[in-house]
């Protein structure tokens, strides 16, 4: 029987997800789950996208529903790989050197960001054997949970200080300085931090990269907002490229996701690139065969349509200028909405400090506000986020985000 079964924990994301949507009342706000929404409020299937789309139904391709590879389509992959390294996404113009980098990695496709996270961890679990995986506090939930399963045993290091609303940066060196042993494992948020908003300097990656290589940490990159955050794919992609090229050449992993950045949330587009030191040609063919190892044994390959629709926009230049385009639309209209936030709660005199709303970067905003706060926005004003004060800005459009500064402005002053 199941009646002992623990009583596992509800996703907080999907179960105010679902609260909200069940919600009568007119004036409800959703700035819970990171998902883009546009001035209307509603989803946004990017243009290039539904340019895809569309010449896709008229292709009508016999082959379009037969089974991936295991690995996934494999020109698929090359493409995800080469936005998340730098490499020139015109395959006929490749370098020497660029051939070579390739050859450190391997590269599977994956069932989304989670899907990329989980293969990760359980290759590392299986083949690495981590003492402990270090994380920021806070992070996104589901690294706690997808790491758990795997049975590694989690350390946090400081991130957030909620004095400056910044990278603590002095605090997370030290800790990781005193307490991360060889062999660890520590989860780095590519760009646009979940939930913070606050992103390492250049010069603070540099030390964090400089950290792990002295002490043999394995870095491990989850990017899930490549060209969404700033709206440049290269500058998103920064820390992670300088990870990279570093000498003498590490070891690390990146976990790419597709749902933001090409607005795929439900086809589940991702894939998982294991970087090699490039000192053994067949290591990354052997990586590789045990990631398909593993796919096989759970659920034998990802999806098909989402990254047959990435593969597309990456492949052609056209395609690809257009979907730059995407990405300024998203990124600069959550600009504009931390803006309007920002300026709204000013006009009202709201008592704190607002700035961080501006200063943070991508989907979410730490607001600081308290879990108080949060409920009484929820079960009074119907504006719905996450117990930690985080906002989906997207959330946010012109027609309530007075509304929202007024009802946040409301329950900071009681
Ligand atoms: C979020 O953090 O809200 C998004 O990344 C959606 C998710 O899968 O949790």
């Amino acid at each position: 029987s199941f009646s002992n079964l623990p009583n596992a924990p509800v996703d907080e994301i999907f179960a105010l997800n679902h609260a909200y949507t069940i919600d009568a009342d007119p004036r409800k706000v959703n700035l819970g789950m990171g998902v883009y929404r546009t001035a209307e409020g509603q989803p946004w299937p990017l243009s290039t996208v539904q340019k895809v789309e569309e010449e896709q139904s008229r292709e009508n391709n016999c082959a379009r529903h037969e089974y991936l590879p295991i690995e996934g389509d494999s020109v698929f992959t090359a493409a995800a790989r080469d936005l998340m390294f730098g490499f020139n996404l015109n395959n006929n113009t490749e370098t020497p050197a660029e051939k070579a980098a390739k050859q450190r990695i391997a590269s599977v496709q994956t069932v989304a960001g989670t899907g990329a996270n989980h293969i990760g961890a359980a290759f590392l679990a299986h083949h690495y054997k981590p003492k402990h995986v270090w994380m920021s506090t806070p992070t996104w939930a589901n690294h706690h949970t997808i790491w758990d399963l795997q049975g590694i045993e989690r350390k946090t290091y400081p991130y957030f200080n909620a004095v400056t609303c910044a990278f603590d940066f002095g605090a997370a060196l030290a800790v990781l300085e005193a307490e991360a042993v060889e062999g660890d494992v520590i989860l780095l948020h590519a760009c646009a931090h979940n939930p913070t908003g606050v992103d390492p300097s250049k010069e603070q990656w540099k030390a964090i990269a400089e950290l792990c290589q002295r002490k043999h940490i394995f870095p491990f990159f989850d990017s899930a907002y490549q060209g969404f955050a700033s709206g440049s794919v290269d500058e998103d992609a920064w820390a992670v490229r300088y990870f990279f090229n570093m000498e003498p050449r590490m070891e690390m992993c990146v976990a790419q996701s597709f749902s933001k950045n090409f607005g795929l949330y439900g086809h589940r587009a991702g894939a998982f690139h294991l970087v090699t030191n490039g000192l053994n040609p067949a290591e990354p063919g052997l990586v590789q065969k045990n990631l398909c190892h593993i796919i096989r044994g759970e659920y034998s390959m990802g999806p098909r349509l989402g990254s047959t629709i990435v593969k597309r926009i990456l492949g052609d230049e056209d395609l690809r200028t257009q979907w730059h385009g995407d990405l300024t639309t998203m990124s600069s209209r959550l600009r504009s909405m931390r803006e309007s936030l920002y300026n709204e709660l000013l006009r009202l005199k709201t008592p704190g400090t607002w700035e961080h709303i501006v200063n943070q970067i991508g989907m979410f905003s730490y607001t600081g506000l308290t879990l108080k706060q949060v409920l009484a926005l929820k079960d009074e004003f119907h504006i719905y986020m996450l117990k930690s004060g985080r906002v989906s800005i997207s959330g946010l459009s012109e027609n309530n985000v007075a509304y929202v500064a007024q009802s946040i402005d409301n329950v900071v002053r009681r």
